[in-house]
């Protein structure tokens, strides 16, 4: 053994006498077993945490310029652009990381809807990260005031408003939350503790809980067969692999990958044609002044499109609740003997590519004006996205599955 190496392992028998350091390493990465046949959909997880990482240091950054003040916050933006060195960076990074995180979030629970990892045992995996997928919403609703620019201001007075519909005490919760009888600098100041603090908190909790569930149940693979009940005489799974090296590996693949497309848009197309930045918010909030098109970014629009679907207010906001709500469900509606698609009859490739169609179709419909054969359309998907979880319990159950093998194939 060479001296430094001895340092070394004299440094870790140190600390491991005082803190769980290899212990934990063994238990979630070196020797956390996991299934040998995780595939392209098994990048998202990784790039989740990544995406993360790249949100927290450039908004610690961001933070340092910018001044949550309405007279003075477009300004500082402004500001971070032009005059402070690689601040362009650093605020491209940050909005371009924003919707990179849905991109990576939206295809992280699509595989999830394709091998059935959020049935048993991983129902509670799966409310955790349904719990995150809302506190991304809200963490993203609530960076979108900070520029206090057009959509800025007009974006979170028709999102606030919305609690005005709820009877008796919706206008009460509506002031509560913005914190004045309009959005004011108030708000931009509750938006902001709640934007750099308060959900970052909360996210970054939830994200270890996730990990920690995970571990706890092993992951799921693409062909949807629990891999720890065959085991070799040491123990081990005979169909999975130490995490460490091979998938630090595998999702170090995915991470040069990702990186150089995110540099790609951060360098060349930050503001990707209005859809990651949107152009009216280059202008500075205007409260006599309502753009003719008000519309969240595209990573909410989907419920967006259901709330103006629908032509009563208070249903509006119901539907477009519900239908937030009813991912939470999916592990209980779900009634199918097999978890991957790869076994499933045509009834539930059906749906799902019904659903997916939706919820694409929605999305894109919420950036648009809703006139004529757009709202029709609307409708039409909105009625599929709700038929998806309203029928799942039927078209699970009567599917004709093909037979699971016993290993992974
Ligand atoms: C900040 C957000 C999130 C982070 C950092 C994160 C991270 C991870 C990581 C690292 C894994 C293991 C690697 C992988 O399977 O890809 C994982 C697995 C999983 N996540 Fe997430 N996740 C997040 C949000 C979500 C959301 C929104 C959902 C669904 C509602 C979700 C559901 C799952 C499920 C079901 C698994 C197990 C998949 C399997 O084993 O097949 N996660 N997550």
């Amino acid at each position: 053994m060479s001296s430094r190496s001895g340092r070394r392992s004299r440094l870790l028998d140190w600390i491991d006498a005082r803190f769980p350091l290899s212990k934990l390493w063994n238990e979630h990465a070196a020797k956390y077993y996991a299934p040998k046949n995780f595939n392209f959909w098994y990048y998202f997880g990784s790039l989740a945490l990544l995406v993360l990482f790249i949100q927290i240091v450039t908004g610690i950054w961001l933070a340092m310029y910018y001044k949550p003040d309405a007279g003075q916050a477009f300004a500082s933006i402004e500001y971070i652009m032009r005059d402070v060195e690689w601040g362009w960076l650093i605020r491209y990074m940050h909005s371009t990381g924003a919707s990179a995180f849905f991109i990576v979030i939206y295809l992280h629970m699509f595989r999830a809807l394709l091998y059935g990892s959020y049935k048993r045992p991983r129902e509670l995996l799966w409310l955790i990260g349904m719990t995150l997928y809302f506190l991304l919403m809200a963490e993203a609703f609530f960076g979108y005031l900070l520029p206090w620019g057009q959509m800025s201001y007009w974006g979170a007075k028709v999102i606030t408003s919305l609690f005005g519909a709820i009877p008796v005490i919706g206008e009460d919760i509506a002031l509560w939350i913005r914190g004045d009888y309009e959005v004011s600098d108030a708000t931009l100041n509750r938006f902001y503790a709640f934007h750099v603090i308060a959900v970052p908190l909360v996210l970054i909790g939830m994200v270890v809980a996730h990990l920690l569930a995970l571990h706890e149940v092993g992951s799921n693979n693409p062909d949807g067969v629990e891999i720890k009940y065959r085991k070799d005489s040491k123990g081990m799974p005979l169909d999975g692999i130490p995490f460490h090296p091979y998938y630090t590996v595998k999702d170090l693949v995915g991470i040069v990958v990702f990186l150089i497309l995110f540099a790609l848009v951060v360098f060349f197309i930050p503001e990707m044609g209005g859809w990651f930045l949107e152009h009216n918010n280059f202008e500075p909030a205007n409260p006599i002044v309502t753009p003719e098109h008000i519309a969240p970014l595209w990573y909410l629009t989907p419920f967006y499109s259901i709330l103006r679907a629908i032509p009563d207010k208070l249903l509006g906001v119901l539907a477009m609740t519900l239908a937030m709500l009813a991912l939470f469900l999916i592990p209980w509606l779900d009634k199918s003997p097999v978890r991957s698609i790869r076994y499933r009859g045509p009834l539930y490739k059906t749906a799902l590519a019904l659903f997916t169609i939706s919820f694409i179709g929605l999305g894109y419909l919420g950036t648009q004006n809703p006139t004529g054969l757009y709202t029709l359309l609307a409708r039409i998907f909105s009625a599929l996205y709700f038929l998806f979880f309203l029928l799942m319990p039927f078209y699970t159950k009567w599917d004709k599955s093909k037979p699971v093998p016993e290993r992974l194939s």
